[in-house]
């Protein structure tokens, strides 16, 4: 069946129906569902009475049509490449704002005045040092763990050290954990970097702003003060910005699930970041540069893709495809021009720049990629420029974790003001043995 007349997850959204209700019929049984409009988007149904008035479920795997929450930080808009956050164009925030501001958007809902930006850089500048103990935790894993395993099990930990006195109730408090986690993260990620290649772990300094302290962090040596380049602490910053939300994804939604639990926010948060792990989320940016690196050189590109298309090979093009673009990933576009800019400005000449360039010409005129609208999303170049700054392979999806501890705290703060907040708890359909009777081991 060619892409285009299938029902997969890869169509465009037609234009959605005006409506305030539907009626749906299922057998002998019709019920009245209400539909709810936010301010911008697809129009939902409120399938909420259906169980009881049809006896019936729904089924969506993946989760492709349904809206979990109602939220108030980011909009996507898949098929116009339209990212928002708190109605703000990525564009002009990545252009004109840095990345503590876009937290505070992100926790807050408006940008801050300068009092407001002083009084949080401050928060934030003074909650990044970790719990002595903390080293005690590091120092049993392993000396070649992953770094995003030790981050898991390093903010998992966190909850044991903020459990007793944090009180949900207060708005206060909570806010507080969030601080927390967004001052901590940088520190617990460069700690587990130093502590994979054996260097004594660096205090943060706070007579630096965010970025350029994550880098000194995870650079400077006791011997010799830190040249910090500006280019790269720039690019950082950009790199944070973009990956800082992204409304309902994989991760964000298990820090909702969870957090929809009561859980306490360190574990809501240290769920998100395994879910972030994964190679069809966060884990792409490691996955494309580990591709581009084995492809090796532009010549092989047309191998590659011939690979990508052949679903036996069970090979995909990592950085590629998304669930919610189907025009193009607006955050890619700035990371591409950013990226020849970033390797020009730090005399870098790379030559998987070269082969990714090539791939993404190649995919881009493929006719599969073309019918499955699949094209570079946020993690195709991430990898390269991060290369470029010297963080190593398998911290790059870390990289991404510090920058969405942003989205991932302003989601659970908003869940756990939302009225509506429930459990979540969905159905399954049941594919499983009928009943059976129990028999003996004996007899079997
Ligand atoms: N290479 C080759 N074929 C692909 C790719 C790819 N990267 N992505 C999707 N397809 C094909 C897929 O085989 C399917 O083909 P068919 O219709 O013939 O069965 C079709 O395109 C639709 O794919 P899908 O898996 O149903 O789409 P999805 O919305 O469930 O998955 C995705 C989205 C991002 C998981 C997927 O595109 C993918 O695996 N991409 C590679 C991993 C990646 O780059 N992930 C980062 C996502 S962006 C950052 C983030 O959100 O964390």
């Amino acid at each position: 069946m060619p892409a285009s007349e299938k029902s997969g997850s890869n169509q465009v959204t037609p234009e959605p129906a005006k409506l305030d209700q539907v009626t749906l019929t299922a057998g002998d049984k019709s019920v009245v569902l209400p539909v709810q409009t936010g301010t911008l988007g697809s129009p939902c149904i409120d399938i909420a009475k259906l169980p009881s008035a049809t006896g019936c479920f729904t089924y969506d795997s993946g989760f492709t049509a349904t809206a979990s929450c109602k939220s108030a930080i980011t909009y996507i808009d898949g098929d116009a490449g339209v990212l928002m956050y708190r109605g703000y164009p990525i564009e002009q925030l990545a252009k004109q704002s840095s990345f503590l501001e876009v937290a505070y958007l992100l926790m807050n809902g408006n940008l801050p005045t300068s009092q407001e930006f002083a009084a949080f850089d401050s928060d934030v500048t003074h909650h990044t040092m970790m719990h002595e103990a903390f080293k005690g935790f590091l120092g049993g894993f392993r000396h070649d763990a992953h770094p995003m395993a030790m981050l898991v099990g390093m903010l998992g930990s966190m909850a044991s050290f903020y459990h007793n006195d944090l009180d949900y109730e207060d708005p206060a408090e909570r806010r507080l954990a969030a601080i927390r986690l967004i001052a901590k993260v940088p520190t617990i990620a460069a700690a587990c970097h130093r502590y994979s290649i054996g260097w004594p772990l660096r205090y943060p300094r706070n007579n630096v702003p965010y970025v350029e302290r994550f880098l000194q962090m995870m650079y400077e040596v006791p011997s010799e003060p830190l040249e910090l380049n500006p280019v790269a602490a720039k690019a950082l910053d950009l790199l944070f910005i973009l990956h800082a939300d992204h409304e309902q994804n994989a991760s964000t939604s298990t820090v909702r699930l969870v957090g929809s639990t009561g859980a306490n926010p360190y574990a809501c948060v240290a769920a998100g970041v395994a879910a972030l792990w994964g190679p069809a989320h966060g884990g792409a940016n490691e996955a494309v540069l580990k591709m581009l690196g084995e492809i090796g050189k532009p010549e092989n590109v047309g191998a590659a893709v011939e690979k990508a298309k052949n679903k036996e090979s069970g090979f995909r093009l990592m950085g590629f495809g998304h669930r919610v673009y189907k025009n193009f990933d607006p955050r890619a576009k700035i990371i591409r021009e950013m990226t020849h800019e970033v390797l020009n400005e730090l005399g870098i000449n790379d030559p998987l720049l070269d082969v990714a360039v090539k791939l993404e010409e190649a995919a881009l005129k493929d006719d599969y990629f073309i019918q499955r609208k699949l094209y570079p999303n946020v993690d195709f170049y991430s990898g390269i420029i991060y290369k470029a700054l010297r963080i190593p392979t398998e911290m790059f999806t870390v990289m991404f974790a510090i920058a969405r501890t942003a989205g991932w705290v302003a989601h659970w703060l908003e869940q756990q003001e939302d009225p509506e907040n429930k459990i979540g708890r969905p159905r399954q359909i049941y594919v499983g043995a009928p009943e059976r009777d129990y028999v003996g081991i004996d007899k079997r």
